[in-house]
Protein backbone atom coordinates (compact mmCIF):
# COMPACT_ATOMS: atom_id res chain seq x y z
CA UNK A 1 0.00 0.00 0.00
CA UNK A 2 1.37 3.71 -0.85
CA UNK A 3 1.07 6.28 1.30
CA UNK A 4 0.55 8.67 -0.89
CA UNK A 5 -0.58 8.90 -4.77
CA UNK A 6 -0.51 12.14 -6.68
CA UNK A 7 -2.64 12.24 -9.42
CA UNK A 8 -3.41 13.73 -12.84
CA UNK A 9 0.29 15.53 -13.20
CA UNK A 10 -0.16 17.65 -16.30
CA UNK A 11 3.83 17.33 -16.91
CA UNK A 12 6.12 15.97 -15.17
CA UNK A 13 9.41 17.56 -15.65
CA UNK A 14 13.13 16.15 -14.06
CA UNK A 15 16.62 15.63 -14.46
CA UNK A 16 17.68 11.94 -14.17
CA UNK A 17 20.43 10.66 -12.18
CA UNK A 18 22.78 10.38 -9.28
CA UNK A 19 25.26 13.07 -10.80
CA UNK A 20 25.59 16.46 -12.43
CA UNK A 21 24.76 16.80 -15.43
CA UNK A 22 27.45 18.48 -17.78
CA UNK A 23 27.62 20.60 -20.97
CA UNK A 24 24.60 19.48 -23.68
CA UNK A 25 23.67 16.67 -20.82
CA UNK A 26 22.08 20.13 -18.55
CA UNK A 27 19.40 20.37 -20.92
CA UNK A 28 18.24 17.25 -20.91
CA UNK A 29 15.50 16.76 -19.29
CA UNK A 30 13.05 14.36 -18.82
CA UNK A 31 9.11 14.91 -19.71
CA UNK A 32 6.11 12.84 -18.55
CA UNK A 33 2.53 13.76 -19.44
CA UNK A 34 -0.55 12.33 -17.48
CA UNK A 35 1.24 10.83 -15.23
CA UNK A 36 0.95 9.79 -11.37
CA UNK A 37 3.67 9.62 -8.63
CA UNK A 38 3.40 7.10 -5.67
CA UNK A 39 5.41 7.61 -2.33
CA UNK A 40 5.88 4.88 0.39
CA UNK A 41 7.78 5.49 3.43
CA UNK A 42 9.27 9.06 2.14
CA UNK A 43 10.48 7.51 -0.81
CA UNK A 44 9.16 7.62 -4.82
CA UNK A 45 7.90 4.22 -5.11
CA UNK A 46 5.38 4.47 -8.31
CA UNK A 47 6.26 7.16 -11.57
CA UNK A 48 3.35 5.45 -14.42
CA UNK A 49 -0.03 5.43 -15.50
CA UNK A 50 -2.48 6.05 -12.84
CA UNK A 51 -4.29 3.22 -14.09
CA UNK A 52 -1.62 0.85 -12.88
CA UNK A 53 -0.86 3.20 -9.91
CA UNK A 54 -1.34 1.16 -6.28
CA UNK A 55 -3.83 1.97 -3.82
CA UNK A 56 -3.09 4.78 -1.81
CA UNK A 57 -3.99 5.85 1.75
CA UNK A 58 -4.38 9.44 0.73
CA UNK A 59 -4.63 10.73 -2.86
CA UNK A 60 -3.61 14.48 -4.19
CA UNK A 61 -4.92 15.54 -7.50
CA UNK A 62 -2.49 17.53 -9.55
CA UNK A 63 -5.44 18.95 -11.61
CA UNK A 64 -2.91 18.56 -15.10
CA UNK A 65 -0.41 20.93 -13.29
CA UNK A 66 3.79 21.17 -13.74
CA UNK A 67 5.49 18.90 -11.46
CA UNK A 68 9.45 18.99 -10.57
CA UNK A 69 11.65 17.62 -8.05
CA UNK A 70 11.73 20.45 -4.95
CA UNK A 71 14.32 22.87 -5.42
CA UNK A 72 17.93 22.88 -3.77
CA UNK A 73 19.36 25.55 -2.69
CA UNK A 74 23.20 25.18 -2.69
CA UNK A 75 24.70 28.55 -1.99
CA UNK A 76 23.36 30.51 1.25
CA UNK A 77 24.42 32.21 4.20
CA UNK A 78 21.44 31.85 5.82
CA UNK A 79 22.14 32.11 9.94
CA UNK A 80 23.22 35.86 10.78
CA UNK A 81 21.94 38.98 13.09
CA UNK A 82 20.82 41.98 12.11
CA UNK A 83 20.59 43.28 8.47
CA UNK A 84 21.65 45.93 6.22
CA UNK A 85 19.41 48.29 5.22
CA UNK A 86 21.73 50.81 5.84
CA UNK A 87 23.68 49.82 2.93
CA UNK A 88 21.20 50.96 0.75
CA UNK A 89 22.07 54.91 0.48
CA UNK A 90 25.95 53.53 -0.12
CA UNK A 91 25.02 51.02 -2.55
CA UNK A 92 22.90 53.71 -4.49
CA UNK A 93 25.69 56.33 -4.44
CA UNK A 94 27.48 53.58 -6.30
CA UNK A 95 30.08 53.04 -3.22
CA UNK A 96 31.61 50.04 -4.14
CA UNK A 97 30.80 46.18 -2.46
CA UNK A 98 34.37 45.88 -1.43
CA UNK A 99 34.71 49.55 -0.07
CA UNK A 100 31.96 48.90 1.70
CA UNK A 101 33.79 45.89 3.35
CA UNK A 102 36.90 47.90 3.76
CA UNK A 103 35.74 51.00 5.84
CA UNK A 104 34.93 47.99 8.22
CA UNK A 105 31.19 47.40 7.10
CA UNK A 106 29.46 44.52 5.10
CA UNK A 107 30.54 41.52 6.34
CA UNK A 108 31.93 43.02 9.10
CA UNK A 109 28.72 44.80 10.64
CA UNK A 110 27.08 41.27 10.14
CA UNK A 111 29.54 39.92 11.83
CA UNK A 112 29.08 42.57 15.03
CA UNK A 113 25.22 41.58 14.98
CA UNK A 114 25.42 37.98 14.67
CA UNK A 115 28.27 37.91 17.47
CA UNK A 116 25.92 39.85 19.70
CA UNK A 117 22.74 38.18 19.10
CA UNK A 118 22.14 34.56 21.06
CA UNK A 119 22.00 31.47 19.91
CA UNK A 120 18.11 31.99 20.39
CA UNK A 121 17.65 34.55 18.13
CA UNK A 122 19.49 33.33 15.57
CA UNK A 123 17.73 30.19 15.79
CA UNK A 124 14.07 31.78 15.85
CA UNK A 125 15.73 33.89 12.46
CA UNK A 126 16.93 31.65 10.54
CA UNK A 127 14.14 28.75 11.11
CA UNK A 128 11.28 31.99 9.71
CA UNK A 129 13.70 32.51 6.85
CA UNK A 130 13.63 28.19 5.97
CA UNK A 131 10.08 28.21 6.19
CA UNK A 132 9.60 30.86 4.13
CA UNK A 133 12.00 29.73 1.74
CA UNK A 134 10.34 25.90 1.93
CA UNK A 135 6.59 27.93 0.91
CA UNK A 136 8.61 29.13 -2.34
CA UNK A 137 9.71 25.44 -3.29
CA UNK A 138 13.08 25.31 -1.53
CA UNK A 139 13.54 21.82 -0.23
CA UNK A 140 16.88 21.95 0.54
CA UNK A 141 19.41 24.59 1.66
CA UNK A 142 23.31 24.84 2.11
CA UNK A 143 24.51 27.15 4.66
CA UNK A 144 27.59 28.78 5.51
CA UNK A 145 29.34 30.38 8.76
CA UNK A 146 31.38 33.08 8.37
CA UNK A 147 29.60 35.73 10.59
CA UNK A 148 31.75 35.07 13.32
CA UNK A 149 35.25 34.63 12.17
CA UNK A 150 36.12 33.69 15.95
CA UNK A 151 35.29 30.25 17.48
CA UNK A 152 32.90 30.78 19.43
CA UNK A 153 30.30 32.61 17.04
CA UNK A 154 31.52 30.20 14.31
CA UNK A 155 30.01 26.89 16.08
CA UNK A 156 27.12 29.35 17.29
CA UNK A 157 26.12 29.60 13.43
CA UNK A 158 26.96 25.97 12.83
CA UNK A 159 25.01 24.36 15.94
CA UNK A 160 22.04 26.63 14.83
CA UNK A 161 21.88 24.94 11.08
CA UNK A 162 22.13 21.67 13.14
CA UNK A 163 19.41 22.47 14.92
CA UNK A 164 17.72 23.11 11.82
CA UNK A 165 18.05 20.11 10.45
CA UNK A 166 16.97 18.51 13.59
CA UNK A 167 13.56 20.37 13.71
CA UNK A 168 12.26 21.39 10.18
CA UNK A 169 10.82 19.64 7.48
CA UNK A 170 14.11 20.52 5.15
CA UNK A 171 17.56 19.28 4.61
CA UNK A 172 20.34 21.69 5.39
CA UNK A 173 23.91 20.90 4.21
CA UNK A 174 26.67 22.72 6.56
CA UNK A 175 29.27 24.17 5.51
CA UNK A 176 32.44 26.13 7.04
CA UNK A 177 33.43 29.58 5.85
CA UNK A 178 35.79 31.00 8.88
CA UNK A 179 37.33 32.63 5.86
CA UNK A 180 34.96 34.75 4.88
CA UNK A 181 36.58 38.24 6.07
CA UNK A 182 39.98 38.77 8.21
CA UNK A 183 38.05 39.54 11.41
CA UNK A 184 38.53 43.18 13.08
CA UNK A 185 40.97 41.40 15.58
CA UNK A 186 43.61 40.34 12.37
CA UNK A 187 43.13 43.66 10.73
CA UNK A 188 46.19 43.82 8.09
CA UNK A 189 47.39 40.52 9.56
CA UNK A 190 45.15 38.13 7.38
CA UNK A 191 47.94 35.13 7.22
CA UNK A 192 47.76 35.13 10.88
CA UNK A 193 44.16 34.98 10.87
CA UNK A 194 43.84 31.97 8.35
CA UNK A 195 46.41 29.62 10.99
CA UNK A 196 44.10 31.02 13.86
CA UNK A 197 41.54 29.24 11.78
CA UNK A 198 43.26 26.39 10.45
CA UNK A 199 44.66 25.70 14.43
CA UNK A 200 42.48 26.98 16.29
CA UNK A 201 38.92 26.82 14.46
CA UNK A 202 38.61 24.46 11.88
CA UNK A 203 40.00 21.36 14.68
CA UNK A 204 36.58 21.81 16.83
CA UNK A 205 34.19 22.30 14.01
CA UNK A 206 35.91 19.29 12.43
CA UNK A 207 35.86 17.02 15.44
CA UNK A 208 32.05 18.14 16.29
CA UNK A 209 31.39 16.98 12.55
CA UNK A 210 29.52 20.61 12.33
CA UNK A 211 30.28 21.18 9.05
CA UNK A 212 30.71 18.56 5.42
CA UNK A 213 32.18 21.80 3.18
CA UNK A 214 35.09 24.21 3.78
CA UNK A 215 34.50 27.63 1.96
CA UNK A 216 36.81 30.59 1.37
CA UNK A 217 36.26 34.04 0.08
CA UNK A 218 38.94 34.24 -2.53
CA UNK A 219 38.64 38.13 -3.41
CA UNK A 220 40.99 41.38 -3.82
CA UNK A 221 41.37 42.53 -0.31
CA UNK A 222 40.40 39.66 1.51
CA UNK A 223 42.50 35.85 0.73
CA UNK A 224 44.42 36.09 -1.84
CA UNK A 225 44.44 32.47 -3.67
CA UNK A 226 48.04 31.35 -1.63
CA UNK A 227 46.12 31.92 1.55
CA UNK A 228 42.43 30.13 -0.06
CA UNK A 229 44.55 27.21 -0.60
CA UNK A 230 46.28 27.36 2.70
CA UNK A 231 43.11 27.20 4.60
CA UNK A 232 41.15 25.07 1.72
CA UNK A 233 44.39 22.09 2.11
CA UNK A 234 44.03 22.01 5.83
CA UNK A 235 39.94 21.40 5.53
CA UNK A 236 40.69 18.33 3.06
CA UNK A 237 42.86 16.62 5.78
CA UNK A 238 40.25 17.23 8.16
CA UNK A 239 38.29 15.62 5.87
CA UNK A 240 35.80 18.42 4.60
CA UNK A 241 34.90 18.63 0.85
CA UNK A 242 35.87 22.17 -0.77
CA UNK A 243 34.25 25.27 -2.37
CA UNK A 244 35.65 28.31 -3.04
CA UNK A 245 34.08 31.89 -3.34
CA UNK A 246 36.16 32.68 -6.59
CA UNK A 247 35.78 35.36 -9.25
CA UNK A 248 33.08 37.35 -7.44
CA UNK A 249 34.41 40.82 -8.09
CA UNK A 250 38.01 40.01 -9.72
CA UNK A 251 39.91 37.38 -11.33
CA UNK A 252 42.64 36.81 -8.94
CA UNK A 253 42.98 33.17 -9.54
CA UNK A 254 40.00 31.64 -7.73
CA UNK A 255 38.17 29.90 -10.53
CA UNK A 256 41.77 28.26 -11.16
CA UNK A 257 42.42 27.46 -7.85
CA UNK A 258 39.24 25.73 -7.82
CA UNK A 259 40.68 23.67 -10.65
CA UNK A 260 43.98 23.18 -9.47
CA UNK A 261 42.32 21.63 -6.19
CA UNK A 262 39.44 19.55 -8.00
CA UNK A 263 37.31 21.87 -5.71
CA UNK A 264 33.45 20.20 -5.22
CA UNK A 265 32.23 23.74 -6.18
CA UNK A 266 32.75 27.59 -7.39
CA UNK A 267 31.05 30.14 -6.64
CA UNK A 268 30.27 33.22 -8.41
CA UNK A 269 32.59 33.04 -11.15
CA UNK A 270 31.18 36.49 -12.47
CA UNK A 271 34.91 37.58 -13.37
CA UNK A 272 35.93 33.65 -14.31
CA UNK A 273 39.10 33.83 -17.09
CA UNK A 274 38.70 30.94 -20.07
CA UNK A 275 41.67 29.10 -18.34
CA UNK A 276 39.90 29.00 -14.84
CA UNK A 277 37.05 27.53 -16.78
CA UNK A 278 39.17 25.25 -18.81
CA UNK A 279 40.53 23.81 -15.49
CA UNK A 280 37.34 23.57 -13.35
CA UNK A 281 35.65 21.69 -16.52
CA UNK A 282 39.05 18.89 -16.28
CA UNK A 283 38.68 18.38 -12.90
CA UNK A 284 34.99 18.16 -12.68
CA UNK A 285 34.43 21.35 -10.22
CA UNK A 286 30.36 22.47 -10.61
CA UNK A 287 29.96 26.20 -11.06
CA UNK A 288 27.68 27.57 -8.49
CA UNK A 289 26.32 30.50 -10.20
CA UNK A 290 23.83 33.41 -8.62
CA UNK A 291 22.56 35.46 -10.61
CA UNK A 292 20.64 37.44 -8.16
CA UNK A 293 23.82 38.62 -6.85
CA UNK A 294 24.96 39.75 -9.72
CA UNK A 295 21.14 41.73 -10.09
CA UNK A 296 21.39 43.14 -6.69
CA UNK A 297 25.38 44.32 -6.95
CA UNK A 298 24.82 45.45 -10.40
CA UNK A 299 27.16 43.40 -11.97
CA UNK A 300 27.81 41.46 -15.06
CA UNK A 301 26.20 38.12 -15.32
CA UNK A 302 28.32 35.18 -15.21
CA UNK A 303 29.22 33.79 -18.63
CA UNK A 304 27.09 30.61 -18.30
CA UNK A 305 26.90 29.75 -21.86
CA UNK A 306 30.49 29.40 -22.27
CA UNK A 307 30.69 27.39 -19.07
CA UNK A 308 28.27 24.89 -20.76
CA UNK A 309 29.71 24.64 -23.96
CA UNK A 310 33.17 24.39 -22.02
CA UNK A 311 31.34 21.34 -20.22
CA UNK A 312 31.04 22.56 -16.85
CA UNK A 313 27.98 21.28 -14.82
CA UNK A 314 26.20 24.76 -13.90
CA UNK A 315 24.32 24.83 -10.81
CA UNK A 316 22.32 28.44 -9.79
CA UNK A 317 21.93 29.32 -6.05
CA UNK A 318 20.08 32.53 -4.17
CA UNK A 319 23.67 32.97 -2.17
CA UNK A 320 20.76 34.26 0.32
CA UNK A 321 22.69 36.84 2.60
CA UNK A 322 22.03 40.37 4.23
CA UNK A 323 24.34 42.34 2.15
CA UNK A 324 25.00 41.22 -1.90
CA UNK A 325 21.87 39.06 -2.04
CA UNK A 326 19.29 39.41 0.50
CA UNK A 327 16.89 37.44 -1.40
CA UNK A 328 15.46 33.79 -0.79
CA UNK A 329 13.59 33.07 -3.53
CA UNK A 330 15.33 30.26 -5.69
CA UNK A 331 12.33 31.31 -8.09
CA UNK A 332 14.10 34.82 -8.67
CA UNK A 333 17.39 33.09 -9.52
CA UNK A 334 16.04 30.20 -11.37
CA UNK A 335 14.03 33.19 -13.60
CA UNK A 336 17.37 35.16 -14.13
CA UNK A 337 19.47 32.52 -14.94
CA UNK A 338 17.16 31.78 -17.45
CA UNK A 339 16.85 35.51 -18.99
CA UNK A 340 20.08 36.78 -17.99
CA UNK A 341 22.56 33.41 -18.63
CA UNK A 342 20.07 32.84 -21.34
CA UNK A 343 19.91 28.92 -20.10
CA UNK A 344 16.99 27.07 -21.23
CA UNK A 345 14.09 25.92 -18.67
CA UNK A 346 15.33 22.64 -19.17
CA UNK A 347 18.76 23.40 -18.29
CA UNK A 348 17.64 26.15 -15.59
CA UNK A 349 15.75 23.92 -14.01
CA UNK A 350 18.58 21.42 -13.61
CA UNK A 351 20.89 23.63 -12.39
CA UNK A 352 18.61 24.50 -9.40
CA UNK A 353 18.21 20.54 -9.23
CA UNK A 354 20.23 18.09 -9.78
CA UNK A 355 22.94 19.93 -10.47
CA UNK A 356 22.30 21.79 -7.18
CA UNK A 357 22.07 18.52 -5.44
CA UNK A 358 25.58 17.61 -6.97
CA UNK A 359 26.76 20.72 -5.86
CA UNK A 360 26.62 19.52 -2.05
CA UNK A 361 26.67 15.86 -2.82
CA UNK A 362 23.37 14.93 -2.38
CA UNK A 363 22.77 13.70 -5.93
CA UNK A 364 21.98 10.47 -4.48
CA UNK A 365 19.32 11.42 -2.62
CA UNK A 366 17.14 14.15 -3.65
CA UNK A 367 17.51 16.58 -7.13
CA UNK A 368 15.53 14.35 -9.39
CA UNK A 369 12.35 12.43 -9.32
CA UNK A 370 13.30 9.07 -9.95
CA UNK A 371 12.49 5.80 -8.03
CA UNK A 372 14.34 5.28 -4.64
CA UNK A 373 14.74 8.97 -4.45
CA UNK A 374 13.20 10.93 -1.91
CA UNK A 375 9.94 12.32 -2.04
CA UNK A 376 10.58 16.27 -2.31
CA UNK A 377 8.37 17.25 -5.14
CA UNK A 378 6.78 20.73 -6.08
CA UNK A 379 3.25 20.62 -7.60
CA UNK A 380 3.36 23.91 -9.51
CA UNK A 381 0.36 26.75 -10.07
CA UNK A 382 1.65 26.47 -13.69
CA UNK A 383 0.82 24.34 -16.92
CA UNK A 384 4.26 23.75 -18.06
CA UNK A 385 7.91 24.15 -17.68
CA UNK A 386 7.97 27.00 -19.81
CA UNK A 387 5.50 29.29 -17.80
CA UNK A 388 7.67 28.85 -14.39
CA UNK A 389 10.40 30.61 -15.92
CA UNK A 390 7.92 32.94 -17.82
CA UNK A 391 5.98 34.65 -14.75
CA UNK A 392 8.82 35.66 -13.11
CA UNK A 393 8.57 38.04 -9.94
CA UNK A 394 4.89 35.54 -8.01
CA UNK A 395 5.31 32.78 -5.87
CA UNK A 396 4.02 29.74 -8.79
CA UNK A 397 4.64 27.13 -6.00
CA UNK A 398 1.22 25.36 -5.23
CA UNK A 399 2.09 22.47 -3.05
CA UNK A 400 5.61 21.45 -1.61
CA UNK A 401 6.08 17.72 -0.63
CA UNK A 402 8.98 17.08 1.35
CA UNK A 403 10.10 13.43 2.42
CA UNK A 404 6.34 12.46 1.35
CA UNK A 405 4.87 14.94 3.82
CA UNK A 406 2.76 17.36 1.97
CA UNK A 407 3.71 20.83 3.71
O1 LIG B 1 28.56 35.37 -1.51
N1 LIG B 1 31.06 37.47 -1.11
C1 LIG B 1 31.07 36.98 -0.02
N2 LIG B 1 30.03 36.52 0.66
C2 LIG B 1 28.68 36.79 0.33
C3 LIG B 1 28.24 38.12 0.78
C4 LIG B 1 28.17 38.23 2.24
C5 LIG B 1 27.72 39.56 2.76
O2 LIG B 1 27.82 40.59 2.08
O3 LIG B 1 27.27 39.54 3.92
C6 LIG B 1 28.45 36.52 -1.14
O4 LIG B 1 28.14 37.40 -1.94
FE1 LIG C 1 28.05 33.62 -1.02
Amino acid sequence: MTDLLIKNIGILATPEGNGPKRGKEQGDIGIKKNVAIGITFGKISYIGDIEEAPAAKEVIDAKGSLVTPGLVDCHTHLVFGGWRQHEMELKLKGVPYLDILKAGGGILSTVEATRKATFDELYEKAKKLSLTMLRYGTTTIEAKSGYGLELETELKQLKVVQKLQEELPIDFVSTFMGAHAVSPEYKGRGEEFVDYLCNEVLPVVAGEKLAEYCDVFCETGVFDPGLSEKMLLKAKEYGLKLKIHADEIDPIGGGELAGRLGAASAEHLIAATDEGIRLMSKSGTIGVLLPATSFYLDKPFARARHMIDEGMAVACASDFNPGSSPNLNLQLAMNLACLRYKLTPEEALCAVTLNAASAIDRAGSVGSIELGKQADIIIWDAPDLNYIFYRYGSNLVDTVIKKGLVI
